[in-house]
């Protein structure tokens, strides 16, 4: 989980349809975030959603009328929230309140807000699939996006009025995931990062192939916070299960020698590397046409090998003022492992971690690791999710060299 919500304001505006229900699991999706939620409804919304709902939830008043019963208070609030808001996220967002909001009109509680604000304000438009299409609607999304707002696209599929097409509100998951985006720092900006991600596979024929149990999750992770931060990101991974991070160009390789063909061909328009993948130092020698069949008659068999190119030894040699990171996982003697590849490597910072326990290494959703520095420095930051860990590297990078 990303800590860029953690005490952040979050105004949650919920207009009138039937994805107003989808507002309550984005609710506490953002304060599970660490977000302090506030929710301004519009009146026809009140039709689907209660407030009593979103009070419970957010553990503060709704706000739902300009002028209501309570006074002064009542009257100005929408303009205190604006100013205290970091950003606020529209879900959903329905025809109306778009052109409204597009073209200026603040006519309740929620467009005058709107107006007010002057932070990040996410648009998440979700309604009829032929109402979404219309001309009027796209024009204002489009009015919407060129006055800097963030528009947070549809999904498609069958609506509750029975049309199939562009028109569900985004998922609340993703919702968060731009929420957070837009709340991160473009710290990275203007720097191109290439990160290698995942096991490589060494075929032995067709369909067999020596590999290791690395799923990609420490590199995807650091890609991903890397474009959360403004980088322009490469990230090259081996096999792995996962979705390719959002605003990553993701470019898929079998072997350590693809691996090595790609980052090579893109060096020059790099300005850090961080070598993520776990890269198989060996393949084997020959590798068959068509899978190589069963033969009865030999008990044992052996396998020739040769060396695969060390990738990141390679770009130390070719170093260039680049910055160069790498990953060490290992069963002992972390140190003085990491200690030796970084020397031996000419890197700037090694990543060590133990591998083999439940809680870091293979798999794992955390990591628990050791920063080991060029001029000798450590640190061994406490357990946590390799989303955190992410961060924390790019951090001390920028602290250390940018
Ligand atoms: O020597 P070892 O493979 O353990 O070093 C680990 C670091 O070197 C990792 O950052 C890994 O991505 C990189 N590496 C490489 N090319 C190889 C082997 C490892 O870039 N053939």
């Amino acid at each position: 989980m990303s800590r860029a919500l953690l005490h952040k304001e979050i105004v949650l505006g919920v207009s009138g349809g039937i994805a107003a229900y989808k507002a309550i699991e984005l609710l506490r999706l953002i304060a599970r975030a660490g977000g302090a939620v506030r929710v301004i409804m519009t009146a026809n919304a009140r039709s689907f959603v209660g407030p009593m709902t979103f009070e419970a939830l957010s553990g503060r008043p709704v706000c739902s009328d300009l002028f209501d019963r309570s006074g002064r208070d009542a009257a100005i609030r929408h303009i205190d929230w604006a100013q205290a808001a970091d950003a606020v996220a529209l879900a959903p967002a329905t025809g109306n309140l778009i052109g409204k909001f597009a073209n200026g009109i603040a006519d309740d509680a929620l467009t005058t807000l709107l107006m007010a604000a002057t932070c990040p304000i996410l648009v998440c438009p979700a309604m009829n699939t032929h109402m979404y299409e219309s001309r009027p609607v796209q024009r204002n999304i489009e009015r919407l996006r060129s006055d800097g707002h963030r528009i947070i696209p549809p999904g498609s599929g069958e609506m509750a009025c029975g049309t199939v097409g562009p028109g569900r509100l985004a998922e609340p998951p993703d919702i968060l995931y731009a929420l957070e985006t837009a709340l991160t720092p473009k710290d990275y900006r203007g720097k191109r990062v290439l990160v290698t991600a995942g096991p490589t596979r060494e075929h032995l024929d067709p369909v067999r192939f020596l590999s290791n149990p690395s799923t990609g999750k420490m590199g995807y992770a650091v890609a991903g916070a890397a474009a959360r931060r403004g980088a322009d990101v490469l990230l090259v991974s081996g096999p792995v299960t996962l979705a390719a991070p959002i605003g990553v160009k993701t470019i898929r390789v079998t072997s350590a020698r693809d691996m090595a063909d790609v980052v090579f061909d893109r060096l020059a328009e790099t300005d850090i590397v961080i070598k993520a993948a776990a890269v198989a130092d060996y393949r084997p020698r020959d590798r068959a046409d068509q899978k190589v069949k069963k033969d009865d008659r030999a008990a044992h068999q052996s396998v020739a090998f040769e060396k695969n190119p060390d990738i990141l030894k390679t770009l130390g040699e070719r170093k260039n003022g680049r910055i160069l990171v790498g990953f060490a996982a290992e069963t002992e003697r972390l140190a003085a492992h990491a200690v030796d590849k970084m020397t031996r490597k000419n890197l700037d910072m090694i990543v060590g971690n133990i591998v083999g326990g439940p809680d870091s290494g293979f798999g794992a959703d955390t990591n628990q690791a050791t920063f080991f520095y060029r001029n000798g420095d450590s640190e061994t930051p406490p357990l946590m999710e390799k989303t955190d860990l992410a961060h924390l590297l790019l951090d001390r990078i920028k602290e250390r060299w940018l």
